[in-house]
């Protein structure tokens, strides 16, 4: 069994975030979103990993590496355009060649346990596994239909679905799936699409399972769905604290404090998360909130929230809540009057002004 991680495609709904950054870089609780995935499956055993990427290839080869400090040999698969899922798939061929392998959308966080599914994939020897969850909007992903627990049919993004199950961003496969994806055609959206190709796995009377996903599943795209996802990590942290705090902080519940931070006058209410090297001052971090290295938060409440590394927040005017702040950005109260509000924002960002 190999894995293929898909780490292309375009980030569109993260904007001004993923202008400068892969959307499977975007940290959840501090750690990369593609890292969960890969994490759950070398548990699982799997020792040989592709990863298919984009433009933003260097950048997650540079955060990512060879593989070595999960045990696991990584080759990085760069595809010419982000054609759809199938399409990586079929990109990634001559480093699949006939094995079996787990495919995982590098954007996806999911809970259940990847070593099960193989297991059971290598006992029952589908031509496909999906996974699947009940969803209130499956209009935004692909949804299947069963019948009496069957797969009988598969659409993308339907505009008047016919089940509320939506597909997750787990898949296994054998060779077979090689032989429908050299004769899928594009979708009207213009994309190769995977849920078509296993649509003519069903089509061919050949055997696909489904699961229902037990535990949470997250498809990051978003950025509500980037902070739900950073509260689901928070939620299970273990707590520790490799930083310094003074007789004026309190840290309550569960946190984690990395080394070298300093808390000054401060109170952190877990579940929360401070990287490495950041100065907390004469602030108040709210429960669900991730920040990361070399941050420095002064004078400044914060809840909810994802702060990535080398920001600094001092004097905010009224407290921060639900904010997915971008590296090395400064965020500054401007004292005096006129009272004016000073913004340089990035194409496509966006600000609510109290
Ligand atoms: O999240 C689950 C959903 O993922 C499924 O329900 C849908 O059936 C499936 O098509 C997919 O839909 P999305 O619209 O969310 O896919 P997205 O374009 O976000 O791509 C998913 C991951 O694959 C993401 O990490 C980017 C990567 N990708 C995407 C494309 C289109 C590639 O590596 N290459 C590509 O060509």
């Amino acid at each position: 069994m190999k894995a293929l991680i898909l780490a292309g495609g375009t980030g569109s709904r993260l904007r001004p975030i993923t202008y400068s950054m892969a959307k499977q870089l975007v940290p959840v609780a501090n750690k990369p979103v593609i890292e969960y995935g890969i994490e759950a499956i070398a548990h699982a055993g799997v020792t040989d990993f592709g990863i298919i990427v984009g433009d933003t290839g260097p950048a997650v080869e540079k955060a990512v590496g060879d593989g070595s400090r999960w045990g696991i040999k990584i080759t990085y698969i760069p595809q010419s355009a982000p054609l759809g899922l199938a399409h990586a798939v079929a990109t990634a061929k001559p480093f699949l060649g006939d094995d079996d392998f787990v495919m995982y959308l590098g954007d996806n966080l999911i809970k259940s346990s990847v070593a099960t599914l193989v297991k059971e994939f290598e006992t029952h020897r589908p031509a496909a596994t999906i996974l699947l969850t009940p969803v209130p909007n499956p209009s935004d992903f692909g949804v299947a239909e069963l019948e009496n627990d069957r797969v009988v049919r598969l659409q993308e993004k339907p505009k008047d679905p016919k089940s509320n199950l939506a597909l997750v961003g787990v898949y296994l496969f054998d060779k077979q799936i090689h032989d429908v994806i050299a004769v899928l055609k594009p979708s009207a959206r213009g994309e190769y699409e995977i849920t078509d190709a296993i649509q003519a796995l069903v089509d061919n009377h050949l055997n696909v399972r489904s699961h229902i996903v037990e535990g949470w599943w997250k498809d990051t795209g978003t950025v509500d769905a980037m902070l739900e996802a950073n509260r689901l990590i928070l939620e299970d942290l273990e707590p520790s604290n490799d930083g310094a705090q003074d007789e004026h902080s309190r840290i309550e519940g569960r946190v984690r404090v990395g080394r070298g931070s300093i808390i000054e006058n401060s109170v952190i209410r877990g579940p929360a998360v401070i990287g490495e090297g950041c100065l907390i001052k004469d602030s108040y971090i709210g429960p669900f909130t991730a920040i990361a290295d070399h941050s420095r938060l002064v004078s400044t409440e914060i809840e909810n929230s994802i702060v990535m590394n080398d920001c600094e927040i001092q004097d905010a005017p009224s407290r921060l809540a639900s904010c997915l702040i971008g590296r090395g950005v400064t965020i500054r109260h401007q004292k005096g009057m006129p009272r004016t509000m000073q913004l340089v924002l990035g194409d496509s960002s966006s600000a609510a002004l109290p």
